[in-house]
């Protein structure tokens, strides 16, 4: 597994453009610091093959490389942010996309599409989000982009605002996933689609349990994933959690400050 991560050198919250993310709460930069070189080191302890970009002064956010692109067969569809304080760190990612010889597409920039945030392969089969930061229009234009079908799922709930946020794949079978912050029929065609669903309470996932990465037959979250360690364990599935203070303030888990770059049948 290949992961692209972002130093969070430059991270704070300086605006606010989810519900989560106050200006007048403070960032203990030297925790979040110590949080991502733990997620750094968990990855590395792992085997996972990580990459590392240099951040960019005045980008806060672009610790949460999940938003850079969604790629699939070393193909990259580019962000276009729909907040502009987050649009500046598209040149960014293309360059740095590009530099490492992914061919790199773009979407017309009067529509909104996040990139891997609200972009997640179950197989092959792409899964994306719409109603908060990703236009549905969007939705056919990646999965042409990159050759594969399209799934859209609408997002109801402002807390989780990016797919990933309340739906995470496991394997080609299997979804953990918040039915509530899905309308209900995304919420039904998810359990139709998916052979195999774990079911998250709201109050679970907005502790960014679902915001995980998994890693063969362990799943890294933050601490509230520890909530699923039963259904987790019944699936086959060890829990990792790992303290996301600093991020949770800026609406952020574990997976929003990680980018599959190895996805795709290879
Ligand atoms: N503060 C960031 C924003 O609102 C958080 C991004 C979280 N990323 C994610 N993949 N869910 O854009």
């Amino acid at each position: 597994m290949a992961i692209l991560m972002c130093r969070p050198d430059f991270f704070g919250v300086e605006y606010e453009i989810n519900p989560w993310m106050h200006v007048q709460v403070e960032v203990d930069h030297d925790l979040a610091t110590r949080q991502w070189e733990a997620l750094h080191d968990t990855y590395q302890r792992l085997g996972v093959d990580l990459d590392v970009a240099e951040p960019v002064q005045g980008l806060p956010d672009m610790v949460f490389s999940a938003n850079a692109a969604v790629v699939w067969n070393r193909r990259a569809v580019l962000s276009s942010f729909h907040h502009a304080q987050r649009q500046g760190e598209e040149p960014h990612w293309r360059a740095l996309l590009e530099a490492r010889g992914f061919e790199v597409r773009e979407l017309p920039r009067a529509l909104s599409f996040e990139g891997a945030g609200d972009a997640l392969f179950v197989g092959d089969r792409l899964f994306c989000g719409h109603g908060f930061r990703t236009d549905l229009a969007t939705h056919k234009m990646v999965g042409d982009a990159l050759e594969v079908e399209t799934v859209s799922l609408e997002l109801v709930d402002p807390r989780f605002y990016h797919l990933d946020t309340c739906f995470c794949p496991l394997n080609d079978r299997t979804v953990l996933f918040a039915p509530d912050a899905l309308s209900p029929d995304s919420a039904a065609l998810v359990r139709r689609l998916v052979p195999h669903v774990i079911q998250v309470p709201a109050e679970v996932a907005a502790g960014f349990a679902c915001n995980a990465m998994p890693l063969g037959d362990r799943v890294v979250s933050s601490l509230a994933a520890c909530k699923l360690q039963e259904p987790l364990a019944a699936a086959g599935f060890e829990t990792i959690g790992l303290p996301m203070s600093e991020f949770m303030k800026s609406g952020g888990g574990v997976r929003c400050l990680s980018l599959p770059l190895d996805t795709g049948r290879s």
